[in-house]
């Protein structure tokens, strides 16, 4: 095995929390035998905080207790800002967990650091800040890969095995949802989904889970030859009291798949379907992909209505349970075999990828009316 990934964590929300948490876990317990990660460093707009989080990850319970006893944090440094971390000789590779519209700054002041980078989803606002980043990370010889998890776990490589096999037919629809009440009226008017200047609203914040199912089970069907969709109708309705997104709809169009449409949706004021986040009909049966998006372990395959067509008589479960983390390690995991291998990219979470998906973001964003509609990035600053 090589020698450990040493990682700098930047800000510490609640999702560098698992992040951070699942780095420190056993990788045995998810039969990755080849991997090691440590922490060097954590960076937070002040040292309390970045001192309160490494204390809390130096008293994770189980299994993120696991690195703390086996040196996954000896010498890792609680730094009051984020340059600290990327100045950080310790560091190899920085993970980004700030809000959306701070992902392009803090990635390329990472990568003029002469650092790796692992940014958080949606990757950036806009397509001009990702081409940014991907000019410098190519320029600078560096890795960057858009922190999407849910490509990593066992369930989407067993999902893609079932489509992929043909068993199903060939797809005919498909549609995906991710659907969260986020009491949005209860939130301060500083909370990262209510303010435009975090990038709020449920676009960008949810939009990269349908996305994500949309992406590999169409878009990565061998029989779709990597033929990026028509986007066909795009809409939003606004959240009047800070004037971004309630929710987004938009429908694309496969012509690699004979014209398969995908219906892709995000609420962030209802709660959806407990049961179900996507539904893919099939000639054979359905697929229909249990809830949360992010992190479904189960899918069921269902025979057709009143079963008179299709070849599929009995509706079946299939249990992919993430195992030994809560579901970031994998993504973690696939930064070190890149990086052990020298490739700037992830085969599994390809830069054209993240761009097909930005590409949907800034069309949806812009036919629809919010504050984010015509909103700037920080690309070229
Ligand atoms: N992969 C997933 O499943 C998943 C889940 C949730 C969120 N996310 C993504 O992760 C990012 C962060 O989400 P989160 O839920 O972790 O957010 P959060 O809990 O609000 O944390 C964001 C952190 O960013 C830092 N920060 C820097 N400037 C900030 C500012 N102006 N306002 C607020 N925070 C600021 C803060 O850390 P310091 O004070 O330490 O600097 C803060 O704790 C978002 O882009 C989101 O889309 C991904």
């Amino acid at each position: 095995m090589s020698k450990p990934l040493r990682w700098g964590i930047i800000s510490t929300g609640g999702i560098a929390t698992n992040f951070a948490k699942d780095l420190l876990t056993d990788p045995a317990n998810r039969s990755a035998s080849d991997v090691s990660h440590v922490i060097k460093a954590i960076g937070s707009r002040s040292v309390p905080s970045a001192q309160k989080f490494l204390d809390m990850l130096s008293s994770a319970d189980a299994p993120a207790d696991w690195g703390g006893k086996n040196g996954s944090l000896d010498g890792c440094k609680a730094h009051g800002s984020y340059e600290e971390v990327y100045a950080d000789p310790n560091v190899d590779v920085v993970y980004i967990g700030t809000p959306h519209t701070l992902h392009h700054r803090n990635t390329k002041d990472a990568l003029l650091a002469g650092k790796h980078v692992l940014c958080e989803k949606p990757f950036t606002l806009n397509m001009e800040e990702l081409d940014e980043l991907i000019a410098i990370a190519k320029e600078k010889k560096l890795f960057l890969m858009e922190a999407v998890w849910t490509r990593f776990h066992p369930i989407m490589y067993a999902i893609q095995d079932v489509l992929f096999s043909g068993k199903l037919g060939k797809i005919k629809r498909f549609q995906a949802d991710f659907s969260m009440n986020f009491n949005a009226d209860k939130q301060p008017d500083s909370h990262r989904m209510v303010d435009p200047a975090l990038g709020g609203g449920s676009l960008l914040d949810m939009g990269p889970y349908p996305s994500v199912w949309a992406m590999m089970t169409l878009f990565n069907h061998p029989s779709n030859n990597k033929t990026p969709p028509n986007v066909l109708f795009t809409h939003q309705t606004i959240y009047k009291r800070s004037n971004v997104d309630l929710n987004s709809r938009w429908l694309l169009e496969f012509p690699g798949l004979g014209g398969v449409q995908a219906l892709l949706t995000t609420d962030m004021a209802t709660l959806g379907c407990g049961e179900m986040t996507a539904l893919i009909d099939c000639e054979e049966a359905s697929l229909a992909i249990a809830w949360g998006p992010f992190k479904p372990e189960k899918f069921w395959i269902i025979p057709h209505i009143a079963r008179k067509s299709g070849s599929i008589t009995e509706k079946t479960e299939h249990s992919h349970p993430v195992v030994g983390n809560s579901g970031m390690a994998y993504e973690a995991d696939e930064v070190f075999r890149c990086l052990a291998k020298g490739k700037l990219e992830s085969e599994r979470m390809p830069w054209d990828e993240s761009k097909i998906v930005q590409g949907w973001f800034d069309q949806v964003r812009k036919e629809g009316t919010s504050a984010l509609k015509d909103m700037k990035g920080t690309e070229g600053q």
